[in-house]
């Protein structure tokens, strides 16, 4: 039994942390994720593009439905499409605040004081358009993929803690209905818009709304037999 325990530790390269460790890291871990808030002021200030590479491969490490990674992550840094995409975003959003969402939606969305108006996605030095596939094409057959919502959003939420764990803001932005990003991006059809990510440092006058703040306790969200 030891030697089949020792032979999985070695193949998984699995460090055995003692007690006292393990509640030191989940707890430095806990104190810097809950630190993270959704920005939607960014300054124009750029930095290394190999801190976006390594997230999404952090991103594309995330467990998933048969392995089959059905995900596209698509870095958005040049001016023009980021215009296009502003645009486009805007132009949704208008419809969204005039006429399709409901009462209920616009009175859930009030304490965040957000509006049609988007200049966050031209400031902001990068975009990561998030695509989920429901189905892969290989030399023209088409594979299903498995769990798909749920493999992208954990790699989302991968990808989302890493880049805060690396000192960057950023804003999980949904313009409803996304297509025109496949559009803009030029992105196949098996492709699905699942979240635009904003990436970037907050501006000086980002302001975050009192309400994201408010985490519901330990014990609201979770039970124990
Ligand atoms: C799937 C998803 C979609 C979201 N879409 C938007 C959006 O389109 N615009 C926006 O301003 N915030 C959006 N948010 C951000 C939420 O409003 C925010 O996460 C929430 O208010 C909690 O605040 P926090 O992220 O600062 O903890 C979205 C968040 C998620 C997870």
């Amino acid at each position: 039994m030891h030697i089949i325990n020792k032979y999985i530790t070695e193949d998984l390269k699995f460090t055995i942390q003692t007690i006292k460790e393990m509640k030191l890291n989940s707890q430095n871990f806990y104190n810097n994720i809950k630190k993270r808030r959704s920005v939607r002021d960014f300054d124009r200030k750029n930095f290394d593009i190999e801190i976006i590479n390594n997230a999404l491969k952090a991103a594309g490490s995330a467990p998933n439905g048969a392995n089959l990674q059905p995900w596209h992550f698509v870095i958005i840094k040049n001016n023009k499409i980021k215009r296009k995409i502003r645009i486009a975003a805007e132009k949704e959003e208008r419809e969204f605040y005039k006429k399709k969402a409901s009462i209920e939606w616009l009175k859930a969305l009030k304490p965040l004081g957000t509006d049609p108006n988007k200049a966050f996605l031209e400031n902001a030095p990068y975009l990561i358009a998030i695509f989920e596939k429901k189905f892969s094409l290989s030399d023209k057959e088409k594979i299903k993929n498995y769990y798909v919502r749920e493999s992208v959003g954990i790699a989302t939420g991968i990808l989302i803690s890493c880049l805060h764990f690396s000192g960057l803001a950023m804003l999980t932005h949904t313009p409803s209905p996304m297509t025109f990003l496949n559009k803009i991006l030029k992105r196949p059809n098996n492709e699905k818009p699942f979240v635009l990510l904003v990436v970037g440092f907050p501006s000086k006058k980002a302001k975050i709304p009192k309400f994201a703040k408010q985490k519901k306790k330990l014990n609201d969200i979770s039970t124990i037999f």
